[in-house]
């Protein structure tokens, strides 16, 4: 496909840098995957500096309520793992690469355990098991009931201390740092004021730039993810001259707790463990939603209970609909979902004696930085692991629980990589300065994000949709960058390719559901890649997808 006129910012009003430090390997983003990479290095004996935006652990992977995918059952087969997730990715999966997950996910446990995870264990004192949507067993690792992520953070953050890792807290990464010829070469940083401004920066030089910043569901007004998972670190590598695709498949997990209409930021989430235990999804007389519309019924794959969802929302012109778990029992439920069950009774509902009203929300970004499972991208010196990264994991739609599975297998092996050999060192040159959208347009991003891209999609709406992206106010050269100003510009690059991406897929597909093109066609089984040139126009164009099984289970 050729070049566009849809342009995004090419560079940030960059502070100038006040201190120059080198280290082996800087990473970004302390979720799983970027803690257990800092460590498996560390232990190797580089030197490795570890960046966060806020404080150690925050991330999306702290959120986390259902757990770990892993083929650890009696019943369970690594084919089994492969063909489950190769289906929920709708023909958009990278064979090879999601039979390296399925089959290095129980070491990723394993090492879990080994670093001290308390896992919730069966009376044989093997991990519980328990199942998701799209799962054909049960194979999903959870802790605390539903505080899986809490307990992975914790394991990390506690097994961190004392490696000798620098870490630096509420950081931001402004840039990467590039040789004439490309090659990224470190990250401009700067320390973040209590209030948002920027001070301190400096250029941190490393053989090695690894992203492990998450997603970009805050693109959306109401999101199961931190207020953090702006996609930095997918705007960055952009801009660094990195390929990212897939951008379009953001996947809505199905029930966020319903706390209102117009509910904006962070909503609570109901893990699809308590479909996975029976729970069922009804209407507001009580009616199921789900049989008929997919043989696994509540427990379909993501992006089918979602749009169906949408579907019954728009047909009906309610603003959500019910879980129901009430047959569970209030002891049961108590114990095995306590964070939920408290999450509830803070909104006003009791999970065990009444359903609870639930909706879509923007949960997990499939699409980001083209990269392998070694954290390789298509820029020399630059790495990116876990959400951030676009491995064909995913495909089209995730299969629920395999993403923080994802994060430690890529962090392991792309730890693995770096302790064997670094790219050689590069004399950086000094980073194009240029203009951040203003922070004023964040709402207007994320409302039209949400109003036009969102679980349903159409012709009209994204085309609404890029106008208002397009006419975003951006800032003066002369006013200084601040987090708003970085995460206001990462946010509008991200709306801006997804809108992009949406226009262009004329299909539907997994998280990608079109009401103006509903078939899924056999010619859109390809993946779309994009990349910027210095004028900021993002160039687009199409990559099959290597040996995936097509059929789905259902239209
Ligand atoms: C959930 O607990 O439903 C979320 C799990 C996931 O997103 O993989």
């Amino acid at each position: 496909m050729s070049a566009s006129l849809i342009r995004v910012a090419t560079a940030l009003p960059l502070p100038p840098a006040r201190w120059t430090r080198t280290t082996d390997v800087v990473v970004v983003g302390s979720g799983a995957a970027g803690l257990l990479t800092a460590l498996v290095l560390a232990d190797a004996r580089r030197a490795v500096t570890l960046v966060t935006k806020g404080t150690l652990g925050d991330g999306s992977t702290r959120w986390a309520q259902g757990g770990l995918a892993a083929v650890l059952g009696p019943d369970d087969d690594a084919e089994l793992h492969v063909r489950d997730t190769l289906v929920a990715g709708a023909g958009l999966c990278d064979e090879g690469a999601v039979r390296t997950l399925v089959e290095e996910a129980p070491d990723a446990v394993a090492q879990l355990q080994a670093l001290g995870a308390r896992l919730d264990l069966a009376s044989d004192g093997r991990p519980a098991l328990t199942r998701e949507g799209g799962h054909s067993r049960d194979r999903i690792v959870h802790a605390g009931g539903d505080a899986s992520g809490a307990e992975v953070t914790r394991t990390l953050g506690a097994a961190l201390r004392g490696r000798g890792i620098e870490v630096l807290e509420h950081t931001a990464a402004l840039e990467a740092l590039r040789t004439a010829d490309g090659r990224v070469v470190g990250l401009r940083l700067a320390r973040i004021r209590d209030d948002g401004s920027l001070a301190d920066a400096g250029d941190l030089r490393a053989r090695a730039t690894v992203l492990a910043t998450g997603g970009y569901s805050q693109v959306y007004a109401a999101t199961s993810n931190p207020e953090g998972a702006t996609g930095d670190g997918l705007a960055l590598a952009l801009r660094a001259g990195a390929e990212i695709a897939d951008v379009e498949m953001v996947q809505f997990h199905p029930t966020v707790l319903w706390t209102g209409r117009g509910a904006a930021g962070q909503q609570a989430l109901v893990s699809e463990a308590v479909r996975g235990e029976g729970a069922v999804l009804v209407d507001r007389d009580g009616r199921r939603i789900m049989p008929g519309a997919h043989p696994l019924a509540d427990l379909a794959p993501r992006d089918v209970v979602s749009a169906t969802i949408a579907a019954h929302l728009a047909a009906t012109g309610d603003d959500h609909v019910y879980l129901d778990a009430t047959h569970l029992g209030a002891d049961y439920l108590a114990r095995r979902f306590p964070g939920i069950a408290r999450a509830c009774r803070e909104a006003g509902h009791d999970l065990t004696r009444e359903p609870v009203p639930v909706v879509p929300a923007a949960h997990y970004s499939c699409g980001g930085v083209v990269a392998d499972l070694d954290g390789r991208t298509t820029v020399p010196g630059l790495y990116a692991v876990g959400e951030v990264a676009c491995t064909g994991v995913q495909g089209a739609n995730r299969l629920a629980s395999n993403s923080i599975t994802e994060g430690l297998v890529a962090a392991r092996r792309c730890a693995a990589l770096l302790a064997t050999e670094l790219p050689a060192p590069g004399q950086a040159v000094e980073p194009a300065v240029g203009r951040a959208v203003d922070p004023t347009a964040r709402r207007a991003v994320t409302e039209g994000a949400s109003r036009h891209a969102g679980v349903l999609r159409d012709a009209t709406g994204l085309a609404t949709l890029a106008g208002v992206l397009a006419t975003a106010p951006r800032r003066g050269l002369e006013q200084p960058l601040d987090l708003a100003a970085v995460e206001t510009t990462a946010l509008h690059t991200a709306a801006t390719v997804l809108c992009a991406a949406a226009l262009t897929r004329t299909e539907s597909r997994g998280c990608h559901r079109r009401t103006d093109e509903p078939l899924t066609r056999p010619e859109w089984r390809v993946r779309l890649v994009h990349r910027l040139d210095g004028a900021g126009h993002l160039h687009t164009r199409t990559e099959p997808v290597r040996s995936l099984v097509g059929a789905r289970g259902v239209a």
